[in-house]
């Protein structure tokens, strides 16, 4: 049986019903939101109507199981903060898809707390075994609410974590996510591998104090603390980092955060990706010099969060092969092959099995924010070298 195009962008585009918000097609769907816990719900119909047997793990990442040895496919269905309907929800709907209407067995997935409200990409990476429950179960997110206590919001439909050992493989399509093939009108990237990532908290204690009466010079501002740390920063990266090296203080909080008062404390999240671990850990040599001479110069204390991250990837040269060729049937001389710099579930997954990602273009390259999009016509050029790659995958 073929793919159905209309039946995919049907779902794709019921599925941003949940949590629809801002302008366009913007998502609002964190992990174990109202919006979250739904979509998951439908999402376990979706999978029974396809046959398949839904089974949810104490995290909420959720199956729908083909019988016997299968290929798994999926990506995640909750979202960033502000996101687009694409980010993680094409890979999920595409992987339904395909498991209607393929001749082989597939699975699909979708792992929940990609986004990291609680890290980086949580369900997956805990279903993998590199993060242990127990580790993240104490992790709080920017409110501080505790992974532990957040989870509960799919404690009802939980069950037994899925063995891993009954899929040969996984493939996971996604959105590019940058600029690169919308820049060069191709409407198919293979991934070559995906980037590592560390992720830290960082926190500058100082004194809070009134920002009439107190003199510049006696201030122990923890606000002027970040800000000196992020250009002392960008400074000593200069030779250690490349063209692709990426880092970000997304995520600021100050406290009390009021106008008249010298801010007594800044948390922040530190986050850098590239593609060599080795430089991931002369980046945090950095970070952590540089943050403790800023806050002993300036008479403050600094404290560093629990690291998380994860090492660069190389996808399976075999599943790699087999997308390479549905490309070039699908979209002959409008693909090519490109590394990832956004994570993805593949990561972790690729510690348990061979794995592969199929990317389409963002127009101009916009993600995690609410006008992400990729034009329909490419969408469904995805899935069809998904479906044609499928049926050639061992
Ligand atoms: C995942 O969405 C990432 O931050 O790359
Ligand atoms: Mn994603
Ligand atoms: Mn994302």
């Amino acid at each position: 049986m073929a793919v159905n195009a209309e039946r995919f962008l049907e779902d794709l585009h019921r599925l941003r019903q949940f949590g629809a918000a801002g302008v366009g097609k913007g998502v609002v769907r964190p992990a174990y939101s109202m919006a979250d816990v739904e979509a998951r719900k439908w999402l376990a119909g979706r999978m029974s109507e396809a046959g398949l047997t839904v089974q949810m793990d104490p995290v909420g990442n959720l199956f729908g199981l083909a019988e016997g040895r299968s290929l798994l496919m999926g990506s995640h269905s909750d979202s960033q903060p502000e996101g687009g309907w694409l980010d993680g929800a094409l890979g999920v709907v595409a992987a339904l898809e395909v498991a209607r209407s393929s001749d082989r067995p597939v699975s699909v997935v979708s792992f929940e707390d990609e986004e990291g409200r609680f890290g980086v990409t949580t369900g997956s990476a805990i279903w993998s075994g590199h993060l242990l429950l127990d580790q993240a179960d104490p992790l709080t997110d920017h409110a501080g609410i505790p992974f532990a206590e957040a989870r509960q919001a799919v404690a009802h439909m939980a069950g037994e974590f899925v063995d891993p050992s009954r899929f040969s493989g996984f493939v996971e399509m996604h959105i590019e996510q940058g600029p690169t093939l919308d820049a060069e009108d191709e409407q198919i990237g293979v991934v070559t591998d995906i980037v590592g990532i560390r992720d830290m908290r960082i926190t500058f204690e100082g004194r809070q104090n009134h920002a009439g009466t107190t003199p510049m010079h006696l201030r122990r501002d923890a606000f002027r603390a970040l800000t000196a740390f992020s250009t002392e920063i960008d400074a000593r990266f200069r030779n250690v980092v490349t063209p692709r090296t990426v880092w970000t203080i997304g995520h600021v909080s100050l406290h009390p955060n009021a106008s008249s008062i010298v801010p007594g404390r800044a948390v922040f999240s530190m986050q850098w990706r590239d593609g060599d671990s080795d430089r991931l850990a002369r980046m945090e040599e950095i970070i952590r010099t540089t943050a403790q001479e800023i806050a002993a110069s300036r008479g403050l204390t600094v404290e560093f969060g629990p690291m998380l991250g994860l090492e660069p990837v190389a996808m399976d040269t075999k599943l790699r092969d087999a997308l390479q060729t549905g490309a070039e049937r699908i979209a002959p001389g409008k693909w090519r092959n490109l590394p990832s710099g956004a994570l993805h579930d593949a990561t972790n997954v690729a510690r348990l099995m061979p794995v592969a990602m199929l990317f389409v273009p963002s127009i101009g390259g916009i993600s995690h924010a609410f006008d992400e999009d990729t034009d329909e016509a490419d969408l469904v050029a995805g899935l069809r070298v998904l479906d044609e790659a499928v049926a050639k995958m061992g």
